[in-house]
C-alpha cells in the first residue's frame, strides 16, 4: 500500500561517499601549507569584568612561540571601529565579539589572547604563561532566575488575530509551561580557519563554514577589502548543523595573525571551545494556552517564549510562530521576548525556533487530547488547515493526513491505550506519542556555472558549501534528470567562493534553491545543444528546437527518433571543446508567490519506561516527511536518521549546564554533555509523502534538514505520558524528572 522509499537506496549511491569514509576527502584543519603557524586561544576565566593586568613575556620566550597577540599589540581593524563615520569607506562593523579588541570579558571563556607558535603543541604549552588580573563584575547567566524580572528583558514582540486569550473561554483548555536548556550543536568537525594573505590586499581562507559567500563578505567588510580578493575554500564540512551560519572569533583571529606575522595561520577550536565559541540554541521559556470546544474545534491558542541572548548581540529566532498558522484556528496571539545574558551569542540551531516551538505546542494539543477524550491524530485532523490562516495563502502543498496514515499504522497506534499507564509489556510502562514538524520552504537566488566537455562530460560549479547532507549527490542527481545523462559523467563542484555565488546552507534550502539553478542550467545546456544541431549537423538543418529532445547523450527529433545525433559528435562536428555558461536562478517566480510553502513532518514513537530506575528506551520510530518530491532517497533517508538522533538528544539527554557562581559552562565535553549512544536509537522507519510540490519550484523538491527534528521531541514527551501519566514539560526528560515513585 505504501510506496517504501528503501527498496530504492541500492540504486543511489553517494557520489561523495568513498572519497569521506577513505579519508581523501579534506577538511579544513587537514590543510597543510608552507610556513604554516599555528593559533590557539587564552580564554577568560570570569564572566564579565575588565582585564587589568595581561601579562605575555613568560608565554612570548616559551619555545616555538612566535607571538601572543591580544588588545594592547593587536593592529587595527577596519571593521572592529565602533564609529560608524570613522570606518573606512566598504568597511561595515563587524557582527559578534571583537575578538584581540579591548579588555572587556563578556563570557566565561571568552578568547583574550592569541599565542601563535611554530606548533600546535608549542601554543598549546604557552597557554598557561599567560597570566592575567582581572577587575570582575557580577555576572548574569542565570535564566531561570532573570526571566522573571521584566526589567530584564527587551522589548517583546506581539502578534495578535481575533480575541486574545481566547483559549480560556473555551469548554475545555490548558495552560503550561515548557523549558529547554541551552543545547550545542556538536558537529564532529570543530571549526577552524587557516588564513593567508596573498598581498596587501588580498587573502585565502580555507574555513569551515556552511557559507563560503558568508565567510568571504565578512572577511571583506571587516577587514575592507575587495569580495574578489577575498577567497574562501570550504570544500568538505563535517556537520554544522547551524553553528557554521556565521563566522565566529577563529575567522578575524586567523585573519589578524596571519597579516602581523606574514605567514598562514591555523587555527582549530578544540571540543570545549565548542560549547560557547560557536553558537548554540538559545535557552527558552514557553507558556502555552490552548482550548477547544466540545468537538476538538480549536478555539484560540496563546503563546508567549523567552529565550537566551547575550549582553553584546541581539539573537532572536521564531519560536512562537508556529502556533499563528500550522492549525485551523480564530484567535491567536503570540508574544516573544529575549533576555540577554553574561553568555556568548547563540545561533540558529537544526529547526530554529520551531524546534523549540514544537515541542511546546505539540505537547500541549496532547493534552488538550486527553481532556476531550478524543485521539491526539484526530484532533490534528479536526483542526487541519490548507490555507494557512496567518497571511490567508493556500499551502503549496500539504500532505500531513498522508504522513498521519502510514505513521499509525506502522507504528502499531491501535495498541495505544487511551488511558495513560495502562500497558505494560516485558516491565516496562509502555507509551505511543506523536507530533508534527514544519518549516518553512523558500526558494532563493543562486548561480551556476555549467560546463560541457567535447567528451560529454558536465562539470557544474556554485559557492554553496555540503555540510554533510549530500548535496553533491543531490545536485549530481538533478542535473542527471534534467540533462537525461548518466550520472558518472556529470561532477558538481562547491564549496569555494570563486565558484558562481550560491546560498549559506541553512533553513533547508539548498535542494530548492540550487538545485532549481542546476535544473535551469541544465535546460539551458539542452537548448544551446540543439542550437548547435541546427547548427551544424545537416540532418537536423531547418528543424525546430521544439521537435528535438536531448536523451541518453543523443540529439533526437522527437517525431522521428531515427534522427539523431550523439552529443559527443556534435561537439566534435561544431569543432567545439566547451559550452561553458553560468546562470542565475532568481528567487521565487510569480507564480509561486500565490501560495506559501512550508516542509511538514510527523514523528511517532513507541517506547518503554522502567518503573524502577525511570529510564526511557525508545522501541521503535516511525519518521514520515512531507517534503515534496525525494531527490537522493538515500541521503534523505539519512537526513531524516539524523534529525530523529539529534531530536532523541533534544527529549532525553542534552542540556548545556552553566555553574552560576563562576558563569562557566561545567560539562563541555562529550563525556558530560551527553548525546544519544548507540544503544538508545531504536530502529527508524523512514518514509516520505515523495508528491512533487512544482508550486514551490521546478524540480518539485522542498527541504527536510529542519523538520527531521522538529517536533521530535515533543512526540518523545508525548509517548512518556501516554505510558507512565507523567507530563515532562522541561527537556531533557531524564530518569530524575519522570521519577515513578511519584506518580
Ligand atoms: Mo540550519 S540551523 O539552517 O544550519
Amino acid at each position: 500500500m505504501y510506496n517504501n522509499i528503501n527498496t530504492t537506496i541500492l540504486q543511489d549511491e553517494r557520489v561523495d561517499g568513498a572519497d569521506k569514509t577513505n579519508g581523501k576527502a579534506k577538511y579544513t584543519a587537514e590543510y597543510q601549507l608552507p610556513n604554516l603557524a599555528y593559533g590557539v586561544f587564552v580564554t577568560s576565566n570570569i564572566a564579565k569584568g575588565t582585564i587589568k593586568e595581561l601579562d605575555i613575556s613568560k608565554a612570548i620566550a616559551a619555545p616555538g612561540v612566535l607571538d601572543v597577540i591580544y588588545y594592547a599589540n593587536c593592529p587595527a581593524v577596519p571593521g572592529y571601529n565602533p564609529n560608524a563615520s570613522e570606518r573606512p569607506k566598504n568597511v561595515n562593523e563587524w557582527r559578534g565579539h571583537k575578538v584581540l579588541y579591548d579588555n572587556k570579558v563578556r563570557f566565561f571563556g571568552q578568547p583574550i589572547a592569541l599565542i601563535v607558535a611554530d606548533s600546535f603543541e608549542n601554543a598549546n604549552a604557552a597557554i598557561r604563561l599567560v597570566k592575567t588580573v582581572y577587575d570582575k563584575e557580577e555576572h548574569e547567566t542565570n535564566f531561570d532566575v532573570l526571566r522573571k524580572d521584566p526589567t530584564k528583558l527587551k522589548p517583546a514582540v506581539t502578534y495578535k488575530r481575533g480575541q486574545e486569550k481566547a483559549f480560556a473561554t473555551a469548554s475545555k483548555f490548558i495552560e503550561a509551561e515548557y523549558n529547554i536548556p541551552i543545547e550545542v550543536h556538536l558537529p564532529m568537525e570543530m571549526h577552524a580557519t587557516i588564513a593567508y594573505w596573498e598581498g596587501e590586499d588580498k587573502i585565502t581562507l580555507y574555513d569551515k563554514t556552511q557559507g563560503p559567500k558568508s565567510t568571504q563578505s565578512t572577511v571583506a567588510r571587516t577587514f575592507g577589502l575587495q569580495e574578489k580578493n577575498v577567497r574562501v575554500i570550504a570544500e568538505n564540512v563535517g556537520g554544522g548543523f547551524g553553528s557554521g551560519l556565521r563566522s565566529w572569533a577563529n575567522v578575524p583571529a586567523a585573519c589578524i595573525a596571519s597579516k602581523k606575522l606574514n605567514r598562514p595561520v591555523k587555527i582549530v577550536l578544540t571540543r570545549p571551545q565548542m560549547f560557547n565559541l560557536a553558537g548554540y540554541r538559545p535557552q527558552s521559556w514557553q507558556k502555552i494556552g490552548i482550548g477547544a470546544d466540545a468537538s476538538g474545534k480549536f478555539i484560540g491558542i496563546t503563546h508567549e517564549a523567552i529565550s537566551n541572548t547575550s549582553k553584546y548581540e541581539d539573537f532572536r529566532e521564531g519560536i512562537v510562530n508556529v502556533s499563528r498558522f500550522l492549525y485551523a484556528v480564530d484567535n491567536v496571539d503570540t508574544k516573544y521576548n529575549v533576555l540577554p545574558l553574561d553568555l556568548s551569542t547563540p545561533i540558529w540551531m537544526r529547526g530554529p525556533g520551531e524546534a523549540s516551538g514544537c515541542f511546546a505546542l505539540e505537547s500541549a494539543i496532547d493534552e488538550l487530547s486527553y481532556q476531550l477524550n478524543m485521539d491526539p491524530i484526530d484532533l490534528r485532523i479536526k483542526n487541519f488547515t490548507d490555507i494557512n490562516p496567518e497571511n490567508k495563502m493556500p499551502f503549496s502543498a500539504i500532505n500531513l493526513k498522508d504522513c498521519y496514515a502510514y505513521g499509525k499504522e506502522k507504528i502499531g497506534w491501535k495498541n495505544r491505550p487511551t488511558k495513560p499507564g495502562t500497558l505494560k509489556e516485558n516491565g516496562m510502562h509502555i507509551g505511543y506519542g506523536m507530533a508534527v514538524g514544519v518549516f518553512g520552504a523558500g526558494k532563493g537566488t543562486a548561480s551556476v556555472r555549467a560546463v560541457f566537455s567535447k567528451d560529454g562530460r558536465l562539470v557544474l560549479e556554485c559557492a554553496v558549501s555540503d555540510m554533510g547532507p549530500g548535496t553533491t549527490t543531490s545536485m549530481t542527481k538533478i542535473a542527471s534528470t534534467s540533462m537525461q545523462m548518466p550520472l558518472d559523467k556529470i561532477k558538481f563542484k562547491l564549496g569555494d567562493s570563486d565558484f558562481p555565488a550560491g546560498p549559506s546552507q541553512g533553513g533547508s534550502g539548498t535542494t530548492s534553491t540550487v538545485g532549481s539553478a542546476v535544473d535551469m542550467a541544465c535546460k539551458t545546456l539542452q537548448q544551446n545543444l540543439k542550437e548547435l544541431a541546427i547548427q551544424f549537423a545537416p540532418s537536423f538543418a531547418n528543424k525546430l528546437i521544439t521537435e528535438m529532445e536531448v536523451k541518453n547523450e543523443y540529439i533526437y527529433l522527437t517525431t522521428d527518433a531515427s534522427v539523431k545525433i550523439s552529443v559527443t559528435d556534435l561537439m566534435k562536428l561544431s569543432n567545439k571543446e566547451v559550452i561553458d555558461i553560468t546562470i542565475t536562478s532568481n528567487g521565487n517566480n510569480p507564480s509561486q508567490m500565490k501560495y506559501t510553502s512550508n516542509s511538514f513532518s510527523a514523528h511517532f514513537v513507541k517506547l518503554g519506561v522502567d518503573p524502577k530506575t525511570g529510564k526511557v528506551k525508545l522501541l521503535k520510530v516511525v519518521t514520515t516527511g512531507d517534503n515534496g518530491k525525494v531527490i537522493s532517497p538515500k541521503t534523505a533517508r539519512s537526513q531524516m536518521l539524523g534529525g530523529v538522533v539529534g531530536g532523541i538528544g533534544m527529549a532525553l539527554t542534552e542540556q548545556v549546564q552553566i555553574d552560576h557562581t563562576t558563569g562557566q559552562i561545567i560539562n563541555s565535553s562529550f563525556g558530560t554533555y551527553q548525546v544519544p549512544l548507540h544503544s538508545m536509537i531504536p530502529p527508524i522507519d523512514v518514509w516520505f509523502v515523495d508528491k512533487p510540490d512544482y508550486n514551490v519550484n521546478s524540480i518539485g523538491a522542498k527541504g527536510l534538514g529542519e523538520i527531521a527534528l522538529i517536533g521530535f521531541s515533543a512526540a518523545v514527551a508525548n509517548a512518556v505520558y501516554n505510558a507512565t501519566g507523567k507530563r515532562l514539560r522541561d527537556l531533557p526528560i531524564t530518569p530524575e524528572k519522570i521519577n515513578l515513585k511519584k506518580v
